[in-house]
């Protein structure tokens, strides 16, 4: 072929991708987007994904599906994304487990933190540490004396190995010296209207789940995990779990967006440009402000940084699963 034809064929070869790319950036999406909940209905990150779920529709105008895939401590609804079509339309909202797993489970059902793009932190909230109303033990030092007489005579409900409420509930037995009656869960929902049922009796709740259910005396607060008091009026006279006697305890659970790893950067771009703007939606954060919560700064909404937090959250937790000894498998 001669060199017009050749410079005439590459044009036109460049020009049809260009087109492709740019049909593919212009429509993404053209359908509905789910975001995928590695817990069941009724818990905190369905929840938070509901309430994202909600923002980002505005943004992306489309539906945005929830879809609960719970089990394993988070890990079933991890993989459902690691191998699901990557096409922007199959998203994973998740929390802290998403780096823990990675050293609780040492036969992971999908390859690890890098079957992932990162699009950006979500939110951090405290947990709270919450009891069933027919305890006897009003204060966390009442608890810890009730706790001392048999602790494994205490249930302690939580989502699987790997939710926040299992590695907050490590902590916190870790902290007392104490090996607690533990009650798995596929999510901390289900574990709540047992709390509330008063057929288990202790849980360490993210404040986005627990705040409305303590708010309404359904449930008795003993501590927040967060090394400051949570603000919000009826929540401020919670004393910390440090303040209580358990020194430097501090857990805060957050939640952060991804798609699997191959997904095309045009579309990654417009979704992470899309949770950016939903994290400033005054609904979302009237929301989250409501349960003492706020959604990141932009800098952390940033996937590079993302991916480097989470990075270091799994060399953090590594320390204290391995110190602890408590594989899921
Ligand atoms: C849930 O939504 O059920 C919780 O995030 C589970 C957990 O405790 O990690």
């Amino acid at each position: 072929m001669d060199k017009m034809h050749r410079r005439v064929w590459g044009l036109t070869v460049a020009s049809v991708l260009l087109s492709v790319a740019g049909v593919a950036r212009a429509e993404f999406p053209e359908k509905p987007v789910t975001l995928v909940v590695p817990f069941t209905a009724g818990g905190p990150s369905d929840k938070i994904a509901r309430d994202l779920g909600e923002a980002l529709r505005k943004q992306l105008n489309q539906p945005v599906i929830i879809e609960n895939v719970g089990g394993a401590g988070g890990t079933l609804g991890t993989a459902r994304v690691a191998t699901a079509a990557a096409d922007g339309y199959t998203l994973l909202v998740h929390h802290i487990g998403f780096a823990t797993a990675p050293t609780l489970y040492r036969k992971l059902p999908y390859k690890g933190i890098d079957e992932f793009a990162y699009l950006g932190l979500i939110n951090e909230a405290p947990s709270t540490l919450i009891g069933r109303t027919t305890l006897t033990a009003k204060t966390f030092a009442d608890l810890r004396k009730w706790i001392a007489t048999d602790p494994t005579k205490v249930n302690l409900a939580h989502a699987g190995v790997g939710s926040a409420s299992h590695l907050c509930g490590l902590m916190i037995q870790s902290s007392l010296k104490a090996e607690l009656n533990t009650i798995p869960y596929k999510g901390t929902g289900p574990a709540m209207s047992d709390l509330m049922g008063g057929t288990v009796d202790l849980m360490c709740e993210q404040a986005t789940n627990a705040v409305p259910q303590i708010e309404g005396g359904k449930v008795r607060a003993y501590a927040v995990t967060s090394k400051e008091r949570m603000k919000l009026p009826l929540m401020a006279s919670l004393p910390t779990l440090a303040e209580s006697g358990l020194a430097d305890f501090s857990v805060t659970v957050w939640h952060g967006l991804y798609a699997p790893k191959n997904t095309p950067a045009p579309v990654l771009t417009k979704l992470n440009a899309a949770l950016r703007s939903a994290l400033k939606d005054p609904e979302l954060n009237k929301r989250q402000e409501a349960l003492g919560i706020s959604v990141v700064s932009d800098a952390r909404v940033e996937p590079a940084a993302h991916k480097k937090f989470v990075e270091a959250e799994v060399a953090r937790w590594a320390k204290v699963i391995q110190a602890a000894g408590a594989y899921a498998d």
